[in-house]
């Protein structure tokens, strides 16, 4: 991809986590960038504390890593300020399953994104994520699955659709192994739904 297209020099993105994030889909994107394939580069994570599963892989990683609390009051001023500081032109929810702020929110307008292992519309929206979301698919009979990388606006998963990738759901599946499936599909589908994003937002016009 040629460096030339875009108004910055690299991308900066900023990938926030859960407490519970195994942190594949941050690999991911950080491995995408430093190979080439994302004209982009991590600029920080941001994790709910130190030492969950996601904040050690991306220590192992080499990533810049802060913990910062995201039921503290300050949390959408720290949020914006460590932007600010770190030059962050993205942000990429990967496992991190609360709202984000109504401010953090507008002023990033149209460059947050965040993966969702289900086919939204469906099985999106409050107290669906993990388990649940494969539950639901697995209930409602689905004949196929798979996740969607969508814009975050004030409400969950309701964002315009970037990307969405398919794998079929089997007749013997559980919740378990369907998890599985989508997750596998969610490392090829956050990359390249970023490189959509990128290419689109960031492109010189
Ligand atoms: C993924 O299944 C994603 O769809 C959801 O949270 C999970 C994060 O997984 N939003 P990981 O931490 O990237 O492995």
């Amino acid at each position: 991809m040629s460096k030339g297209g875009y108004n910055h020099a690299v991308v900066r993105l900023a990938i926030l986590v859960g407490p519970n994030s195994r942190g594949s889909n941050m690999e991911s994107i950080a491995l995408a960038c430093s190979r080439g394939a994302l004209h982009a580069e991590v600029a920080v994570v941001v994790a709910p504390r130190e030492g969950c599963p996601a904040a050690q892989r991306a220590g192992e990683l080499g990533l810049d890593t802060i913990a910062l609390d995201p039921t503290h009051t300050g949390y959408a001023d720290a949020l914006l300020n460590l932007f600010e500081e770190e030059r962050v032109d993205a942000v990429c929810l990967a496992g991190f399953l609360r709202l984000l702020p109504i401010r953090v929110v507008r002023v990033y307008a149209g460059r947050i994104v965040n993966i969702h292992p289900a086919l939204l519309p469906r099985h999106g929206g409050k107290g669906m994520f993990g388990r649940h979301v494969h539950e639901a698919v697995l209930a409602a009979g689905d004949q196929e699955s798979g996740c969607t990388v969508h814009f975050v606006t004030e409400a969950y998963d309701e964002g315009a659709i970037l990307l969405q990738c398919t794998c079929p759901v089997e007749p013997d599946d559980t919740p378990e192994s369907l998890a599985e499936r989508v997750h596998k599909l969610e490392r090829k589908a956050y990359p390249e739904a970023l490189r959509k994003l990128l290419d689109h937002r960031f492109a010189k016009v």
